[in-house]
């Protein structure tokens, strides 16, 4: 049976309470901690660095699910990886030696995401999805969160899904961008079983619990086709 999992994206909280936001997360059932690197150049904001994933570290037993939206990823993974990183992701838009840069991380110990923007077809990942572990597709313009989900992306996933049963790999394929209660289950439907969010999570009217209760509620939720049936 597929396992779904919940991300909460961190850089969307309070940093000012970032122990109690961690713990709370936890108790919520969250799976994994994403974690959104940006550098300023790759997109225009600028958030986090390895110092701040060691501190996460300590915090934490969950897996700590890197996204590195910087340029040149390569010169950084060591960094990320020794920080206590337990996924990579990098964007095929920064690596022009993608082949290479997903095996140096596997070699690093973590497991190998590679993503893409809204704007990037899914033939640009297909010639390296066998040497993924994960693969995110992006439901925003990479940079904030709070920003509206692009619909045109469901699709994405349905071809990316395809694409990993085609190869036989039990890769996660991750959503990230947008997703809330409304809009992820059709993420799910597409053939996503990780599900990334910021704002549906700690901006929740009632509290972190509840949202990633919401959260795993739609997740829970039956297919629509399905309810039409009964
Ligand atoms: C967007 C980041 C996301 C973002 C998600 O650049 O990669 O992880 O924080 O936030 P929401 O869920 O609010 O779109
Ligand atoms: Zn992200």
């Amino acid at each position: 049976m597929t396992q779904y999992l919940i991300a909460p994206s961190i850089v969307a909280s309070d940093f000012l309470r970032l122990k109690e936001v961690i713990a709370a997360c936890e108790s919520a059932g969250a799976d994994w901690i994403h974690v959104d690197v940006m550098d300023g150049h790759f997109v225009p904001n600028i958030t986090m660095g390895p110092f701040l994933v060691e501190t996460f570290k300590r915090a934490t037993k969950l897996p700590l699910d890197v996204h590195l939206m910087i340029e040149q990823p390569e010169r950084y993974l060591e960094a990320f990886a020794e920080a206590g990183a337990s996924h990579l992701t990098v964007h095929v838009e920064t690596c022009p030696h993608i082949h290479r840069t997903l095996q140096h991380i596997r070699s690093l110990g973590c497991l190998a995401g590679v993503t893409l923007n809204p704007g990037t077809p899914v033939s640009a990942i297909e010639p390296v999805l066998h040497l993924a572990d994960l693969v995110l597709v992006m439901s925003v313009n990479p940079g904030f969160s709070g920003q509206a989900f692009l619909p045109e992306t469901i699709q994405k996933v349905a071809e990316v899904r395809q694409l990993l049963n085609k190869i036989k790999s039990s890769a996660y394929l991750e959503v990230d961008g947008g997703i809330a209660a409304e809009t992820l289950p059709k993420m799910k439907d597409a053939g996503a079983n990780v599900f990334v969010a910021g704002n549906a999570v700690f901006d929740h009217p009632d509290g972190i619990e509840a949202g990633i209760t919401a959260l795993r509620d739609a997740i829970n939720q039956l297919p629509s086709s399905r309810v039409r049936e009964l």
